[in-house]
């Protein structure tokens, strides 16, 4: 009996397409970017709107001087994620390119590898040019509880979630006329190319479900909807920086990020960012809600 991938014209259809387009698309980066010596200290680097405090009390107590500080680091935190980010989803693409079951995604795959050590690479120089350091972030809990059809699956639903959340990021900045071109141009040609790893994502994502509702009962999949929002969780978590907070010169670092993850403002917020692939995961039949964990649970 043929896999949901091995049986999926459609699936073969969109990667012929995206694998022309990431040949035709294909850019140098190593020549694309212009990097300034500094980047401005009088504008923002991080839309204000997606600055960690929004939207609470702390945030209307900054003076100007204390918002570019915190936007500065902000904005090493948020491209320093995307270093550790991806090279996780790299090492687990990596050891998937020429496994049998994936067979058809292999060439994508190589494309994937390709574009994603550019953008660690980017995103790397930008942190260690205007940042002077990578932060470094807590593993991800790779380790997933299941055989090997649950982790394939999980591996890739935590990639396209991980996608899907920074691109909300990357659209809002590559539209920001606020922020300096640097800043921009960096979020523009990551949101283009991660257009294509999202729609692929999607794709894949629902294949690999359909595999495993074959095999799985009610119980083990409740267990895999929980697992991702549980991720979910921990993505969102990494936006409130302590390092970021603390190199902002923030007074009392701790107790400003527990009372900001504490405002239902940010809940809001959060729900806005996640829209978009947790309706997937609704509509695709992954989660049984669109509700999140609290955040606390985690
Ligand atoms: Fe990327
Ligand atoms: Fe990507």
């Amino acid at each position: 009996m043929k896999t949901a991938i091995e049986g999926s014209d459609r699936f073969r259809e969109i990667l012929d397409r995206l694998g022309r387009m990431s040949i035709d698309d294909y850019y140098n980066p190593y020549r694309m970017f212009e990097w300034p010596e500094e980047l401005p200290s009088d504008q923002l680097w991080m839309s204000k709107e997606l600055i960690s405090l929004h939207g609470t009390p702390a945030f209307d107590e900054l003076d100007r001087e204390q918002l570019l500080r915190l936007a500065r680091w902000e904005s090493v935190n948020f491209y320093s994620l995307n270093v550790h980010g991806i090279r996780e989803l790299l090492i687990e693409v990596v050891n998937r390119v020429h496994m049998p079951g994936f067979e058809a995604p292999s060439e994508f795959f190589h494309h994937f590898i390709g574009e994603e050590n550019e953008h660690m690479w980017f995103f790397a120089e930008f942190c260690r040019r205007y940042g002077k350091k990578i932060y470094p972030f807590p593993r991800v809990k790779t380790t997933v509880p299941g055989d090997e059809a649950t982790e394939n699956f999980l591996v890739f639903a935590r990639i396209l979630l991980f996608e899907e959340i920074v691109d909300y990021y990357n659209a809002y900045m590559a539209d920001d006329a606020t922020l300096p071109e640097t800043v921009r141009q960096v979020n523009r040609i990551h949101h283009r190319d991660e257009s294509r790893h999202i729609a692929f994502g999607r794709e894949l994502v629902s294949l690999l479900y359909a595999e495993l509702k074959r095999t799985k009962n009610e119980e083990e999949l409740a267990g895999v909807e929980r697992y991702l929002k549980e991720y979910i969780q921990f993505c969102l978590h990494s936006f409130y920086s302590l390092n970021a907070y603390e190199d902002a010169g923030l007074e009392d670092p701790l107790a400003v990020r527990a009372a900001v993850m504490r405002d239902p403002n940010r809940r809001a917020f959060e729900r806005r960012m996640v829209r978009k692939p947790v309706s997937f995961m609704v509509k695709s039949g992954i989660f049984k809600d669109a509700e999140l964990l609290a955040p606390a649970a985690v």
